[in-house]
């Protein structure tokens, strides 16, 4: 229908939903106390999502309704937009050294130090990417539509809340993660095909196919303070414009909630790489968080591998309890590891989660990443129209084949999670370009849902499939 749909009826505003375990679309509210015992419940009765009125849906850097206070001198962010009109040859791509099964830590640590080249060691330079004096990095268009969308500061957008107690049982207050993604080179090529005058026209999203050698990296901070979550105490930290209202007895998931200034901290960094060798889904996704007792001087060098996934081991069920994922390959040692307490691993059952496990039975997610899911299986429901894909049940069942079967399917990068009613195009395992689809489309209130024969897609042509 032509009407705005309300954020918990799409699927990726619903994720940051699911993902804290609270209310969505006014259902009863699945207990938050399941994360740790001192966790409150969620009231059952939060306000449901009233739109922000948007009164013009051209591009913008960051969400124009909240500006930069009077007297800010601090930085205003400038998306990265310009990009590469040619494929770009002749990209270094370091971890391709590696063997990812059998190197894997250092497939991710090539990885970090290519990230890390021009963009990391530049005072308030960090992360100013179109300024990056050894290659260029890029932005996605169309993240800062929406009560969650991009902060002025660093665009950063909201991706999910932390209950009272999620983090830590010493956590008293709403906290949340708020992130931002960069594309490299080759896949900056990839943005601007899709996106080809930075978000004013229509996406062309048949063009949403990655180069091999493609590499995405996400910052992920969250608002927790080192006095609560004593895991973060030295992580690098940077000034957002994000939610304040920390008390309310409901997450800023529903409505939105004001901003004003606070320091965000540094936790988590996720990379995803095109990579052929990976031969059932073409990606290889990884991640890195903070370690305060890491050894190095910064808290770049405490960034320290997580682990890496390259498929979703499908034929792991729920049913084998003594069995490890194959496909994921996961550093975490439970005696040792620095987020033993955030939610979805302290409290996981044990007939699933007996080992060091961060996702669905021991595949890959992050510490604040949905602990019934897994990168790959989350991301390659990547579609428009969305697929509305998600874990349903509880933990035990996140693998369970009559529960969640399909969202454990490997499929290779460009593939159609879910045949829409209206023709559907594949993202490639991109859900920022997902959520920057919808968004370009739900401001003009003409967004397409998959199963709604009302509503059909905008480009009824056929994918056509360049790089594999
Ligand atoms: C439950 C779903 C879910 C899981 C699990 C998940 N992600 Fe994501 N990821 C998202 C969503 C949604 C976005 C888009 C940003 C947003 O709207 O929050 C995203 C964005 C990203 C991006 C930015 C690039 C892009 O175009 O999407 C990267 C890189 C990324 N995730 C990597 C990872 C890694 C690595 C893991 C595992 C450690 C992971 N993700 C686990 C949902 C998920």
């Amino acid at each position: 229908m032509n009407t705005p749909r309300s954020r918990c009826e799409t699927v990726l505003g619903c994720i940051a939903a699911v993902l804290a375990l609270s209310a969505c679309g006014g259902a009863p509210a699945p207990s938050a106390a399941k994360a740790s015992p001192s966790a409150p419940a969620l009231p059952t009765a939060c306000p449901s999502l009233t739109p922000t009125a948007v009164a013009d849906c051209s591009p913008h850097d960051y969400n124009p309704a909240y500006k930069p206070p009077p007297g800010w001198n601090g930085p205003v962010f400038k998306p990265s937009l310009a990009f590469p009109k040619q494929l770009p040859k002749d990209q270094p791509t370091p971890w391709m050294k590696y063997d990812f099964k059998t190197q894997a830590k250092e497939y991710l640590m090539a990885a970090r130090a290519y990230i890390y080249e021009g963009n990391v060691g530049r005072g308030a330079s960090d992360w100013d990417v179109a300024t990056n004096p050894v290659r260029t990095w890029y932005h996605m268009p169309w993240r800062w539509y929406g009560d969650h969308g991009r902060e002025f500061v660093h665009g950063l957008t909201m991706e999910m809340p932390s209950a009272p107690g999620a983090l830590d049982p010493k956590q008293k207050d709403w906290r949340y993660t708020w992130a931002v993604a960069m594309y490299g080179p080759v896949a900056g090529f990839t943005l601007g095909q899709v996106w080809r005058d930075g978000g004013a026209a229509p996406p062309d999203l048949k063009a949403a196919d990655f180069a091999s050698g493609a590499l995405v990296t996400k910052l992920l901070f969250t608002t927790a303070t080192a006095s609560e979550v004593p895991e973060v105490e030295g992580a690098y930290e940077w000034p957002a414009d994000v939610y304040t209202d920390v008390q309310s007895a409901c997450p800023c998931v529903t409505a939105g909630c004001p901003r004003g200034i606070t320091t965000v901290r540094l936790i988590q960094i996720d990379i995803a790489i095109k990579d052929p060798r990976a031969t059932e889904t073409v990606w290889v996704f990884g991640n890195l968080v903070y370690d305060k007792n890491a050894p190095g001087q910064s808290a770049w060098d405490k960034m320290v591998p997580l682990g890496l996934m390259w498929g979703n081991d499908p034929w792991l069920t729920a049913a084998m309890k003594d069995q490890k994922p194959k496909q994921s390959v996961v550093f975490y040692d439970r005696e040792t590891s620095p987020f033993a307490t955030f939610a979805g691993i302290a409290d996981l059952p044990p007939d699933v989660g007996g080992y060091e496990h961060l996702g669905c039975h021991g595949r890959l997610s992050g510490p604040v990443d949905n602990p019934k899911s897994a990168c790959l299986s989350c991301h390659a429901t990547s579609q428009y129209p969305p697929a509305n894909a998600f874990p349903r049940g509880n933990i035990s069942l996140c693998d369970d084949p009559a529960t969640n079967g399909p969202l454990w399917r490997n499929i290779p990068g460009g593939t159609v999670w879910k045949t829409c009613v209206a023709p559907t195009f594949a993202l490639d395992y991109s859900l920022e370009m997902a959520s920057a689809a919808q968004n370009y489309y739900q401001c003009r209130r003409v967004d397409t849902a998959c199963d709604d024969p009302a509503t059909p897609a905008k480009e009824p042509e056929a994918m056509v499939r360049r790089y594999q």
